[in-house]
Protein backbone atom coordinates (compact mmCIF):
# COMPACT_ATOMS: atom_id res chain seq x y z
CA UNK A 1 0.00 0.00 0.00
CA UNK A 2 0.83 3.65 -0.87
CA UNK A 3 1.97 5.62 2.09
CA UNK A 4 -0.24 8.17 3.34
CA UNK A 5 2.33 10.89 3.48
CA UNK A 6 3.71 12.53 0.47
CA UNK A 7 7.70 13.01 0.20
CA UNK A 8 9.40 15.86 1.71
CA UNK A 9 8.32 18.98 -0.66
CA UNK A 10 12.03 19.94 -1.03
CA UNK A 11 12.47 16.42 -3.32
CA UNK A 12 10.27 18.40 -5.69
CA UNK A 13 12.61 21.19 -6.12
CA UNK A 14 15.70 19.37 -7.10
CA UNK A 15 15.95 19.12 -10.57
CA UNK A 16 17.48 15.89 -12.15
CA UNK A 17 21.37 16.90 -13.72
CA UNK A 18 20.51 17.14 -17.86
CA UNK A 19 24.00 16.28 -18.63
CA UNK A 20 23.38 13.05 -17.51
CA UNK A 21 20.53 12.64 -20.01
CA UNK A 22 22.28 13.66 -22.52
CA UNK A 23 25.14 11.04 -21.79
CA UNK A 24 22.77 8.51 -21.53
CA UNK A 25 21.16 9.34 -24.66
CA UNK A 26 24.63 9.24 -26.42
CA UNK A 27 25.27 5.89 -24.31
CA UNK A 28 22.15 4.91 -26.08
CA UNK A 29 23.10 6.01 -29.83
CA UNK A 30 26.69 4.33 -29.21
CA UNK A 31 25.46 0.68 -27.74
CA UNK A 32 23.38 1.19 -31.40
CA UNK A 33 26.44 1.73 -32.82
CA UNK A 34 26.59 4.86 -33.71
CA UNK A 35 30.40 6.59 -32.92
CA UNK A 36 29.84 9.72 -30.52
CA UNK A 37 32.41 12.65 -29.65
CA UNK A 38 31.32 13.23 -25.75
CA UNK A 39 31.78 17.11 -24.93
CA UNK A 40 29.31 16.86 -21.94
CA UNK A 41 31.14 15.26 -19.73
CA UNK A 42 32.51 17.19 -16.50
CA UNK A 43 35.40 15.05 -15.34
CA UNK A 44 39.08 14.90 -16.75
CA UNK A 45 39.29 11.81 -19.38
CA UNK A 46 43.07 11.39 -17.40
CA UNK A 47 43.61 8.70 -15.43
CA UNK A 48 44.56 8.87 -11.81
CA UNK A 49 48.47 9.89 -11.63
CA UNK A 50 50.64 6.45 -11.57
CA UNK A 51 52.26 7.37 -7.74
CA UNK A 52 48.62 7.61 -6.40
CA UNK A 53 48.09 4.74 -7.52
CA UNK A 54 51.17 3.28 -6.09
CA UNK A 55 50.31 4.86 -2.75
CA UNK A 56 46.77 3.75 -2.92
CA UNK A 57 48.45 -0.03 -3.25
CA UNK A 58 50.46 0.29 -0.53
CA UNK A 59 47.78 1.42 1.54
CA UNK A 60 45.63 -1.46 0.85
CA UNK A 61 49.05 -3.84 1.52
CA UNK A 62 49.03 -2.44 4.81
CA UNK A 63 45.72 -2.64 5.63
CA UNK A 64 44.16 -1.04 8.52
CA UNK A 65 41.71 0.82 6.62
CA UNK A 66 39.37 1.99 9.19
CA UNK A 67 37.53 5.21 9.82
CA UNK A 68 39.73 8.32 10.45
CA UNK A 69 39.66 11.28 12.38
CA UNK A 70 36.25 12.91 10.66
CA UNK A 71 38.36 15.83 9.98
CA UNK A 72 41.21 13.92 7.87
CA UNK A 73 44.38 12.54 8.47
CA UNK A 74 46.74 15.31 9.85
CA UNK A 75 49.59 14.62 7.28
CA UNK A 76 46.89 14.88 4.37
CA UNK A 77 45.71 18.23 6.52
CA UNK A 78 49.58 19.17 6.63
CA UNK A 79 50.51 18.24 3.11
CA UNK A 80 46.96 20.55 1.50
CA UNK A 81 48.39 23.09 3.95
CA UNK A 82 52.31 23.39 2.46
CA UNK A 83 50.43 22.91 -1.15
CA UNK A 84 49.03 26.50 -0.61
CA UNK A 85 52.09 27.94 0.51
CA UNK A 86 53.67 26.66 -2.35
CA UNK A 87 51.61 26.36 -5.48
CA UNK A 88 49.21 29.66 -3.85
CA UNK A 89 52.08 31.59 -2.35
CA UNK A 90 49.82 31.66 1.17
CA UNK A 91 50.17 30.55 4.53
CA UNK A 92 46.94 28.43 5.69
CA UNK A 93 47.11 26.58 9.26
CA UNK A 94 46.87 22.65 8.88
CA UNK A 95 44.57 23.16 11.39
CA UNK A 96 41.71 25.35 9.29
CA UNK A 97 41.90 22.05 6.87
CA UNK A 98 39.36 19.77 6.69
CA UNK A 99 39.46 17.10 4.66
CA UNK A 100 35.86 15.67 3.10
CA UNK A 101 34.05 13.19 0.93
CA UNK A 102 34.87 15.57 -1.88
CA UNK A 103 33.82 18.84 -2.47
CA UNK A 104 30.47 17.78 -2.65
CA UNK A 105 30.58 16.82 1.13
CA UNK A 106 32.65 20.06 1.72
CA UNK A 107 29.77 21.99 0.57
CA UNK A 108 27.14 20.59 2.52
CA UNK A 109 29.06 20.62 5.25
CA UNK A 110 29.46 24.45 5.03
CA UNK A 111 25.64 25.38 4.21
CA UNK A 112 24.67 22.99 7.22
CA UNK A 113 26.81 25.44 9.19
CA UNK A 114 25.85 28.47 8.16
CA UNK A 115 21.89 27.74 5.96
CA UNK A 116 18.90 27.66 8.42
CA UNK A 117 15.47 28.22 7.22
CA UNK A 118 14.50 30.31 4.73
CA UNK A 119 18.00 32.11 5.09
CA UNK A 120 19.15 33.28 1.46
CA UNK A 121 22.29 32.14 -0.37
CA UNK A 122 23.39 34.44 -3.49
CA UNK A 123 24.81 32.65 -5.99
CA UNK A 124 25.81 33.27 -9.95
CA UNK A 125 22.89 32.09 -12.72
CA UNK A 126 24.38 30.53 -14.66
CA UNK A 127 25.98 27.94 -11.89
CA UNK A 128 27.10 24.59 -10.83
CA UNK A 129 23.47 23.23 -9.96
CA UNK A 130 24.49 21.07 -6.88
CA UNK A 131 25.13 23.96 -4.50
CA UNK A 132 21.48 25.44 -4.88
CA UNK A 133 20.31 22.46 -4.04
CA UNK A 134 22.43 21.67 -1.32
CA UNK A 135 21.05 25.40 -0.13
CA UNK A 136 17.63 24.17 -0.63
CA UNK A 137 18.18 20.33 0.93
CA UNK A 138 18.94 22.44 4.09
CA UNK A 139 15.22 24.55 4.25
CA UNK A 140 17.33 27.71 2.55
CA UNK A 141 16.49 29.80 -0.11
CA UNK A 142 19.21 29.63 -2.62
CA UNK A 143 19.18 32.89 -4.90
CA UNK A 144 20.50 33.51 -8.03
CA UNK A 145 21.92 36.56 -9.54
CA UNK A 146 21.38 37.30 -13.45
CA UNK A 147 25.78 36.97 -14.79
CA UNK A 148 26.86 38.10 -18.17
CA UNK A 149 29.67 38.72 -20.38
CA UNK A 150 30.14 42.62 -18.89
CA UNK A 151 30.74 40.46 -15.34
CA UNK A 152 32.80 37.53 -16.88
CA UNK A 153 29.38 36.14 -15.88
CA UNK A 154 30.90 36.21 -12.19
CA UNK A 155 29.01 38.08 -9.33
CA UNK A 156 30.45 41.07 -8.22
CA UNK A 157 29.99 43.30 -5.12
CA UNK A 158 27.99 45.65 -7.20
CA UNK A 159 25.28 42.32 -8.09
CA UNK A 160 25.98 41.15 -4.51
CA UNK A 161 25.37 44.54 -2.73
CA UNK A 162 21.81 45.18 -4.81
CA UNK A 163 20.58 41.49 -3.78
CA UNK A 164 21.43 41.38 -0.25
CA UNK A 165 17.97 41.35 2.17
CA UNK A 166 17.66 40.91 5.34
CA UNK A 167 17.45 37.22 5.02
CA UNK A 168 20.99 36.91 3.21
CA UNK A 169 23.11 34.97 5.31
CA UNK A 170 26.00 34.22 2.50
CA UNK A 171 27.56 34.14 -0.81
CA UNK A 172 28.76 31.80 -3.24
CA UNK A 173 31.50 32.51 -5.71
CA UNK A 174 33.23 29.70 -7.86
CA UNK A 175 36.34 30.83 -9.66
CA UNK A 176 36.85 28.93 -11.94
CA UNK A 177 33.13 28.69 -12.51
CA UNK A 178 31.41 25.54 -13.77
CA UNK A 179 29.90 26.06 -16.29
CA UNK A 180 31.66 29.41 -17.31
CA UNK A 181 35.24 28.80 -16.73
CA UNK A 182 35.49 32.18 -15.94
CA UNK A 183 37.65 33.87 -12.47
CA UNK A 184 36.75 36.59 -10.80
CA UNK A 185 39.90 39.23 -10.43
CA UNK A 186 42.03 39.31 -6.98
CA UNK A 187 40.34 43.75 -6.93
CA UNK A 188 36.56 42.06 -7.10
CA UNK A 189 37.20 39.58 -4.58
CA UNK A 190 38.72 41.28 -2.06
CA UNK A 191 35.47 43.46 -2.33
CA UNK A 192 33.24 41.20 -1.89
CA UNK A 193 34.73 39.85 1.17
CA UNK A 194 34.49 43.46 2.40
CA UNK A 195 31.17 43.47 1.56
CA UNK A 196 30.07 40.14 3.15
CA UNK A 197 32.25 41.15 6.50
CA UNK A 198 29.98 44.85 6.34
CA UNK A 199 27.11 42.82 6.22
CA UNK A 200 27.40 39.96 8.58
CA UNK A 201 27.58 37.65 6.07
CA UNK A 202 29.57 34.21 5.33
CA UNK A 203 31.76 34.31 1.87
CA UNK A 204 32.16 30.54 0.57
CA UNK A 205 34.24 30.32 -2.62
CA UNK A 206 34.42 26.96 -4.69
CA UNK A 207 37.98 26.88 -5.87
CA UNK A 208 37.89 23.32 -6.96
CA UNK A 209 38.96 24.47 -10.71
CA UNK A 210 41.59 26.51 -9.50
CA UNK A 211 44.51 24.22 -10.49
CA UNK A 212 43.38 24.57 -13.80
CA UNK A 213 44.54 28.22 -14.32
CA UNK A 214 45.64 28.83 -17.71
CA UNK A 215 46.39 32.27 -18.00
CA UNK A 216 48.75 33.93 -15.29
CA UNK A 217 49.70 32.38 -11.72
CA UNK A 218 46.26 31.05 -10.02
CA UNK A 219 44.78 33.34 -7.14
CA UNK A 220 43.09 31.67 -4.33
CA UNK A 221 41.30 33.94 -2.39
CA UNK A 222 43.00 33.16 0.46
CA UNK A 223 45.98 35.62 -1.04
CA UNK A 224 43.91 38.38 -2.24
CA UNK A 225 41.06 39.41 0.56
CA UNK A 226 43.94 40.72 3.32
CA UNK A 227 42.62 40.77 6.48
CA UNK A 228 39.03 38.47 5.56
CA UNK A 229 40.98 36.03 4.59
CA UNK A 230 40.63 34.20 7.93
CA UNK A 231 36.66 34.20 7.79
CA UNK A 232 36.52 32.49 4.26
CA UNK A 233 35.18 29.09 3.85
CA UNK A 234 37.53 27.48 0.45
CA UNK A 235 35.75 24.38 -0.80
CA UNK A 236 38.05 22.58 -3.12
CA UNK A 237 38.55 19.02 -4.21
CA UNK A 238 41.19 16.48 -5.65
CA UNK A 239 38.71 15.51 -8.42
CA UNK A 240 39.36 18.09 -10.97
CA UNK A 241 42.86 19.10 -11.46
CA UNK A 242 44.59 15.83 -9.23
CA UNK A 243 42.26 13.95 -11.62
CA UNK A 244 40.77 11.56 -9.01
CA UNK A 245 36.90 12.17 -9.24
CA UNK A 246 35.97 8.89 -8.27
CA UNK A 247 38.14 8.59 -4.78
CA UNK A 248 35.46 10.92 -3.89
CA UNK A 249 37.93 13.47 -1.97
CA UNK A 250 37.82 16.79 -1.11
CA UNK A 251 38.57 19.23 1.11
CA UNK A 252 37.26 22.64 3.40
CA UNK A 253 39.71 25.69 4.75
CA UNK A 254 37.37 27.06 7.39
CA UNK A 255 37.84 29.68 9.80
CA UNK A 256 39.94 28.18 12.49
CA UNK A 257 36.58 28.57 14.90
CA UNK A 258 34.08 26.79 13.12
CA UNK A 259 36.34 23.68 12.53
CA UNK A 260 35.07 21.92 15.73
CA UNK A 261 31.26 22.66 14.45
CA UNK A 262 32.38 21.12 11.10
CA UNK A 263 33.99 18.34 12.46
CA UNK A 264 30.51 17.42 14.40
CA UNK A 265 28.65 17.57 11.14
CA UNK A 266 31.23 15.56 9.48
CA UNK A 267 30.95 13.10 11.90
CA UNK A 268 27.45 12.80 12.00
CA UNK A 269 26.53 13.23 8.82
CA UNK A 270 29.38 10.54 6.97
CA UNK A 271 31.76 9.82 9.99
CA UNK A 272 35.07 10.11 7.73
CA UNK A 273 36.67 10.83 4.44
CA UNK A 274 37.79 7.60 2.63
CA UNK A 275 40.87 5.54 4.30
CA UNK A 276 42.27 4.53 1.35
CA UNK A 277 41.37 7.49 -0.66
CA UNK A 278 43.52 9.83 1.72
CA UNK A 279 46.36 8.06 1.68
CA UNK A 280 46.48 7.12 -1.84
CA UNK A 281 46.43 11.62 -1.97
CA UNK A 282 49.42 11.81 0.31
CA UNK A 283 50.78 11.08 -2.69
CA UNK A 284 49.61 14.28 -4.87
CA UNK A 285 51.91 16.09 -3.33
CA UNK A 286 55.40 14.22 -4.50
CA UNK A 287 57.34 16.19 -7.74
CA UNK A 288 56.70 13.73 -10.24
CA UNK A 289 52.80 13.60 -9.47
CA UNK A 290 52.98 17.48 -9.77
CA UNK A 291 54.85 17.20 -13.07
CA UNK A 292 52.17 14.75 -14.32
CA UNK A 293 49.79 17.36 -13.26
CA UNK A 294 51.26 20.05 -14.84
CA UNK A 295 51.86 18.33 -18.25
CA UNK A 296 47.82 17.73 -17.55
CA UNK A 297 47.24 21.49 -16.86
CA UNK A 298 49.18 22.30 -20.75
CA UNK A 299 47.34 19.77 -22.35
CA UNK A 300 44.07 21.43 -20.90
CA UNK A 301 45.21 25.03 -21.95
CA UNK A 302 46.05 23.44 -25.39
CA UNK A 303 42.13 22.18 -26.14
CA UNK A 304 40.62 25.35 -24.93
CA UNK A 305 43.54 27.52 -27.27
CA UNK A 306 42.18 25.04 -30.00
CA UNK A 307 38.40 24.96 -28.81
CA UNK A 308 37.34 28.47 -28.51
CA UNK A 309 38.43 30.29 -31.75
CA UNK A 310 37.13 26.74 -33.58
CA UNK A 311 33.66 27.44 -32.00
CA UNK A 312 33.69 31.28 -32.64
CA UNK A 313 33.88 30.27 -36.15
CA UNK A 314 31.32 27.88 -36.50
CA UNK A 315 28.99 31.48 -35.31
CA UNK A 316 28.80 30.52 -31.32
CA UNK A 317 28.96 33.50 -29.56
CA UNK A 318 31.85 33.13 -27.00
CA UNK A 319 32.15 36.82 -25.58
CA UNK A 320 34.58 36.07 -22.69
CA UNK A 321 37.58 34.00 -23.23
CA UNK A 322 37.30 31.48 -20.49
CA UNK A 323 40.49 31.55 -18.19
CA UNK A 324 40.52 28.03 -16.31
CA UNK A 325 38.76 24.60 -15.78
CA UNK A 326 37.72 22.84 -18.50
CA UNK A 327 33.99 24.07 -19.87
CA UNK A 328 33.22 26.97 -22.49
CA UNK A 329 29.81 28.49 -22.33
CA UNK A 330 28.59 29.20 -25.46
CA UNK A 331 25.63 30.71 -26.64
CA UNK A 332 23.66 28.69 -29.34
CA UNK A 333 20.43 31.38 -30.01
CA UNK A 334 21.60 32.16 -33.62
CA UNK A 335 21.38 28.09 -34.09
CA UNK A 336 18.03 27.70 -32.12
CA UNK A 337 16.02 29.33 -29.68
CA UNK A 338 16.04 26.46 -27.01
CA UNK A 339 18.90 24.82 -26.33
CA UNK A 340 18.02 21.42 -25.07
CA UNK A 341 16.24 21.10 -28.35
CA UNK A 342 19.65 21.96 -30.31
CA UNK A 343 21.92 19.81 -28.35
CA UNK A 344 19.04 16.64 -28.79
CA UNK A 345 19.08 17.59 -32.60
CA UNK A 346 22.85 17.44 -32.16
CA UNK A 347 23.15 14.83 -30.97
CA UNK A 348 21.29 12.77 -32.75
CA UNK A 349 22.38 14.44 -36.50
CA UNK A 350 25.99 14.85 -35.91
CA UNK A 351 27.03 12.61 -33.24
CA UNK A 352 28.16 15.04 -30.88
CA UNK A 353 27.53 15.22 -26.86
CA UNK A 354 26.87 18.60 -25.17
CA UNK A 355 24.96 20.09 -21.92
CA UNK A 356 21.65 22.63 -22.65
CA UNK A 357 22.11 26.03 -20.17
CA UNK A 358 19.18 24.78 -18.15
CA UNK A 359 21.24 22.53 -16.22
CA UNK A 360 22.97 25.97 -14.77
CA UNK A 361 20.16 28.25 -13.80
CA UNK A 362 17.45 30.06 -15.80
CA UNK A 363 19.06 33.11 -16.77
CA UNK A 364 19.10 33.03 -20.58
CA UNK A 365 19.43 29.53 -19.80
CA UNK A 366 18.00 28.26 -23.20
CA UNK A 367 20.45 30.78 -25.38
CA UNK A 368 23.82 28.54 -23.99
CA UNK A 369 25.05 25.30 -24.09
CA UNK A 370 28.66 23.82 -22.43
CA UNK A 371 31.16 22.16 -24.16
CA UNK A 372 33.21 20.15 -21.62
CA UNK A 373 37.00 19.58 -23.50
CA UNK A 374 37.96 16.59 -21.25
CA UNK A 375 38.93 14.47 -24.95
CA UNK A 376 41.98 14.40 -26.42
CA UNK A 377 42.98 16.95 -29.15
CA UNK A 378 41.75 14.15 -31.79
CA UNK A 379 38.43 13.72 -30.50
CA UNK A 380 37.86 17.30 -30.15
CA UNK A 381 39.03 18.07 -34.21
CA UNK A 382 36.77 15.52 -34.41
CA UNK A 383 33.64 16.98 -32.77
CA UNK A 384 34.33 20.25 -34.25
CA UNK A 385 34.91 18.82 -37.99
CA UNK A 386 31.17 17.38 -37.51
CA UNK A 387 29.61 20.36 -36.03
CA UNK A 388 31.09 22.19 -38.98
CA UNK A 389 29.40 19.93 -41.17
CA UNK A 390 25.86 19.83 -39.95
CA UNK A 391 25.36 23.67 -39.02
CA UNK A 392 26.03 24.00 -42.25
CA UNK A 393 23.13 22.23 -43.38
CA UNK A 394 20.90 23.06 -40.72
CA UNK A 395 18.92 25.83 -41.57
CA UNK A 396 18.86 28.72 -39.47
CA UNK A 397 15.34 28.17 -38.73
CA UNK A 398 15.33 24.73 -37.96
CA UNK A 399 13.52 24.33 -35.05
CA UNK A 400 11.24 27.58 -35.67
C1 LIG B 1 31.94 23.97 -9.35
C2 LIG B 1 31.91 22.58 -8.78
N1 LIG B 1 31.92 22.44 -7.43
C3 LIG B 1 31.88 21.23 -6.86
C4 LIG B 1 31.83 20.06 -7.61
C5 LIG B 1 31.79 18.73 -6.92
O1 LIG B 1 32.93 17.96 -7.17
P1 LIG B 1 33.51 16.83 -6.21
O2 LIG B 1 32.46 16.47 -5.22
O3 LIG B 1 33.88 15.71 -7.11
O4 LIG B 1 34.72 17.43 -5.53
C6 LIG B 1 31.81 20.16 -9.02
C7 LIG B 1 31.74 18.94 -9.86
O5 LIG B 1 31.63 18.97 -11.06
C8 LIG B 1 31.85 21.45 -9.61
O6 LIG B 1 31.84 21.62 -10.94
Amino acid sequence: MEPRFPLAARVGDIAPFHVMEVQTAARALEAAGRSIVHMEIGEPDFPTPGPVLDAARRALADGGIYYTSALGIPELREAIARHYARHFGVEVAPERVIVTAGSSAALLLVFALIVGRDDAVLLSDPAYPCSRHFVRVLEGTPVGIATGPDSRYQLTAGSIGQAWTDRTRAVLIASPSNPTGTQIGPDEMAKIAALCAQRGGHLVVDEIYLGLSYDGEPRSALATTGRYADDLFIVSSFSKYFNMTGWRLGWIVAPERHVRDLEKLAQNLYISPPTVSQRAALACFEPATLEILEARRLAFRARRDFLVPALRALGFGIPVMPTGGFFVYADSSRFDADSRRFCRDVLEGAGVAFTPGIDFGTHRAAAHVRFAYTIEMAKLEDGVGRLARYLEKRPADAAA
